[in-house]
C-alpha cells in the first residue's frame, strides 16, 4: 500500500505519558490534503498534547507523528505547518499590524503577505490598534492570521472559537472552510460538541483515546442520537 504520499498528517499508535500519566493512548489518523477536521472531546480530553505531538514541541512516549513525510518537528516543515495555541500568542503593547509583521519576519513572510492575512481574519479596519485595546475575539483573529502567515498547506488550530460569538463563530468556520477548499489540512479543536456540525470529519478524544473518527452525519446515525451531545454521551457508554 503506497497512499502515504497523500497524507498531510498521518499518526500511528501515538502515545504520550506525562508524569506517569497515560495522556494520549495509541492515537492513529491519517489526514489528506483538503480535508476540515474537527477534534472535539471535552476538557482535559488530550486535544492540546495532541496538537503539540503534531507540532513536535510534545515528548512522544510511543508511536509516531510525520506531517507532509516528515517527523514531527523536523526543520522540513518550518513555514509550512500553521499553528494557533489555546492562548493567544500576542504582544499586547504592539498594534495588530505590529504584531503580524513581527511574525512575518520571523517566519521570513513578504510584507503583502501581512496585508493578506489582516484580510482574511477581517482585522484590515484594526491594524493600528493595540491589541490589549481588542476583545477576546479580536485577539483571536490576530493569532489565527499569524498562524495563517504563508498560506500553510497544514493548520492546527487550538480551540480558535472558544468564548466567541455564534456569528463570530459561524465565520471563523467559514474561513477554515475556505482555507480547506484551497487544499489545506485544517484541524481544528474545540470541546464545544455544537462544533461537530461545521465539519466534514470529526476525530472525538475522551481520556487520551479516539473514540470516533467519521462524519458528524455517521455520528449520528451509528449513535442514533437526536444530537451531537448525546451521540457523544452514547459512545462513551458504549466504550465502556
Ligand atoms: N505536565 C503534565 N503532567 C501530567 N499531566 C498533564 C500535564 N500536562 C497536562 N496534563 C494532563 O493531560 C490531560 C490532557 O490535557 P490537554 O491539555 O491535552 O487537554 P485538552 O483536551 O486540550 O483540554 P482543554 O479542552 O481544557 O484545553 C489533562 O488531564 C491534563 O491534566
Ligand atoms: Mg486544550
Amino acid at each position: 500500500m503506497d497512499s502515504s504520499d497523500q497524507s498531510t498528517f498521518e499518526v500511528s499508535n501515538l502515545r504520550v505519558v506525562r508524569n506517569g500519566n497515560e495522556i494520549l493512548k495509541s492515537i492513529s489518523f491519517r489526514a489528506a490534503p483538503g480535508e476540515l477536521i474537527g477534534l472535539l472531546g471535552p476538557s482535559g480530553s488530550g486535544k492540546s498534547t495532541l496538537m503539540r505531538s503534531l507540532l513536535g514541541v510534545q515528548a512522544i512516549t510511543g508511536g509516531s507523528a510525520r506531517i507532509m513525510e516528515s517527523a514531527a518537528g523536523s526543520p522540513a516543515l518550518r513555514g509550512r505547518l500553521g499553528y494557533m495555541a489555546q492562548s493567544a500568542a500576542v504582544y499586547l503593547d504592539l498594534t495588530v499590524e505590529e504584531n503580524i509583521r513581527y511574525f512575518a519576519g520571523v517566519l521570513v513572510q513578504p510584507l503583502s503577505e501581512v496585508a493578506r492575512v489582516m484580510d482574511v481574519v477581517a482585522l484590515t479596519s484594526f491594524s493600528r490598534r493595540l491589541v490589549s485595546s481588542l476583545s477576546g475575539g479580536e485577539r483571536t483573529r490576530v493569532s489565527l492570521g499569524i498562524a495563517l502567515l504563508g498560506s500553510p498547506p497544514a493548520l492546527i488550530l487550538d480551540e480558535p472559537t472558544v468564548g466567541l460569538d455564534p456569528i463570530l463563530r459561524r465565520d471563523l468556520w467559514r474561513t477554515f472552510e475556505a482555507l480547506a477548499r484551497t487544499g489545506a489540512t485544517v484541524i481544528v479543536s474545540s470541546h464545544v460538541m455544537d462544533e461537530a456540525a461545521r465539519c466534514a470529519r470529526l476525530l472525538l478524544l475522551r481520556d487520551g483515546t479516539l473514540l470516533f473518527d467519521g462524519t458528524p452525519a455517521s455520528l449520528l446515525a451509528t449513535s442514533e442520537a437526536p444530537g451531537y451531545d448525546e451521540a457523544f454521551e452514547r459512545l462513551i457508554e458504549g466504550s465502556r
